[in-house]
């Protein structure tokens, strides 16, 4: 394609690259969703033929490409950028790609920041399959979105790892014929990010749960009480079509906690939820926003053990955003987020025997948004995809699809005002091919 135009900007130019040491040429192409380019290159560098940015001293350079670089695309680059700072990975960041022009722009400013050259951006997630830049794709797109681009992933000629953000899908249809699509790719690994198993109080928790010191657990509640959603590019996460519903984009975090913790698949759930105070006087092309803005949901598990989340999203006024609590027949232990706090206590020990221990993980070299999951969250998938084929990735599949399950089944409990069973949600396909 032959760009429209072509500009040469000097240093601290109209893009606002602030350190620029050389000219930089930007071509921008015609906008179009599907055909916008902003190759964006260190003057004297054409094509590929670049360096990429990175370092380390372990193994090969793992290089990344990153679809969807909005908020979160932006925070995975930070979170890259800080894994390249440690010095101990060798990891580079070759490659973007976003149909929306200031988004790629605010991702190149982030890489001019970081020093890194010759970052190529692409429109569209195709082309950058095609690229045959990277060795890891991170998904962060819109939820509508990942369908379509982890399916042309895993039928790209060219094995791509994959971080997806969470929810895998908006559907679980969609989630199982990504699951199907994948088993037919061993040379691939995807985690799907359900990045708060590695929360340090989240993660404490979990710890001493599988410790068995709590016995056998029977009930995990979990508040997160927090503010509104946020707005996003287009306003996407306004729309139950888009998003999946609250409690498939938001809640899977926690549906995908409770399973961890009850070490149990759900049979079936219970919800009440509503949009009582937020978005109410927002109006996108003529509609209002549908999404939920607190809901109780009950989740009954396969062991005996029941979950239930408590979510409000006008909230503010809270001290902790995640309140967890795991009761056992033998105690009960509690995490507080951002509290960084784990409270553990024995039932012959009564109130008087509770510990308070605060949770840290000096692993940790950025917190960001989600107080070092993501980080985590990195290391983990970066040492699975190191060790080519001798570990799993911690968040799998399986795990993405059934934290969609559990709030789709809750979504429409609440629109039918019932008990829904996990299997009518999966068509009765769960239990035989998805335990
Ligand atoms: N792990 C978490 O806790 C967490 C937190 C926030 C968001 N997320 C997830 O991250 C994803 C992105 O959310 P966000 O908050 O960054 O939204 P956002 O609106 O800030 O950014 C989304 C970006 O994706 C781009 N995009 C849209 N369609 C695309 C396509 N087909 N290919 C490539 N890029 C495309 C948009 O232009 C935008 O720049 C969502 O799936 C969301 O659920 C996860």
């Amino acid at each position: 394609m032959i760009p429209t135009f072509f500009r040469i900007i000097k240093s601290k130019n109209r893009l606002g690259f602030g350190n620029s040491k050389k000219n930089q040429i930007v071509l921008l192409f015609p906008l179009c969703p599907t055909t916008t380019t902003l190759y964006f290159a260190t003057m004297g560098e054409a094509g590929h033929d670049y360096e990429v940015a990175g370092g380390g001293e372990a193994g090969k350079t793992v290089r990344y490409g990153v679809v969807g670089v909005g908020m979160m695309g932006r925070e995975h680059l930070i979170n890259l950028h800080h894994l390249i700072s440690d010095g101990k990975q060798n990891v580079a960041v070759a490659c973007i790609a976003d149909p929306h022009v200031p988004s790629q722009q605010q991702a190149v400013e982030l890489a001019r920041s970081f020093g890194w050259t010759g970052l190529q951006v692409f429109a569209g997630h195709k082309e950058l399959l095609d690229s045959g830049l990277c060795d890891v794709v991170v998904v962060s797109s819109p939820n509508m979105t990942h369908f379509q681009i982890l399916m042309d992933i895993i039928h790209h000629p060219k094995a791509h790892h994959v971080l997806v953000e969470k929810p895998l899908c908006t559907t679980v249809d969609q989630c199982k014929k990504v699951v199907d699509a994948a088993k037919k790719r061993p040379d691939m690994l995807v985690q799907v990010g359900l990045e708060y198993r590695y929360m340090p109080p989240v993660a404490k928790l979990i710890e001493i749960v599988k410790g068995g010191s709590l016995g056998h657990v029977k009930m995990v509640a979990i508040r997160e009480h927090r503010f509104p959603f946020l707005v996003k590019v287009h306003n996407w996460n306004r729309f139950n079509a888009n998003t999946g519903g609250t409690l498939v984009e938001k809640c899977c975090h926690f549906f995908d906690l409770m399973r961890l913790f009850a070490g149990a698949n759900p049979v079936r759930v219970m919800a009440s939820g509503g949009i009582d105070v937020n978005h109410k006087d927002e109006i996108y092309d003529g509609k209002v926003p549908d999404i939920i803005d607190n809901a109780f949901v009950i989740v009954e598990f396969d062991n005996g053990s029941r979950g239930m989340l408590d979510l409000c999203m006008f909230a503010e006024g809270s001290k902790n955003e995640q309140e967890i609590s795991v009761v056992g027949d033998i105690g009960k232990g509690e995490a507080f987020v951002p509290e960084s706090i784990v409270r553990l206590g024995a039932r012959f020990a009564g109130r008087a025997g509770v510990k308070t221990l605060r949770a840290e993980d000096e692993r940790i070299k950025y917190d960001g948004l989600h107080h070092g999951s993501s980080y985590l969250e990195h290391l983990n998938f970066l040492a699975a995809i190191r060790a080519e084929g001798d570990k799993v990735p911690a968040v799998d599949l399986k795990d993405g699809l059934i934290s969609v399950a559990i709030g789709v089944a809750a979504q429409l409990s609440i629109e039918e005002g019932r008990f829904v069973r996990i299997d009518e949600v999966t068509d009765g396909t769960f239990c035989r091919t998805y335990t």
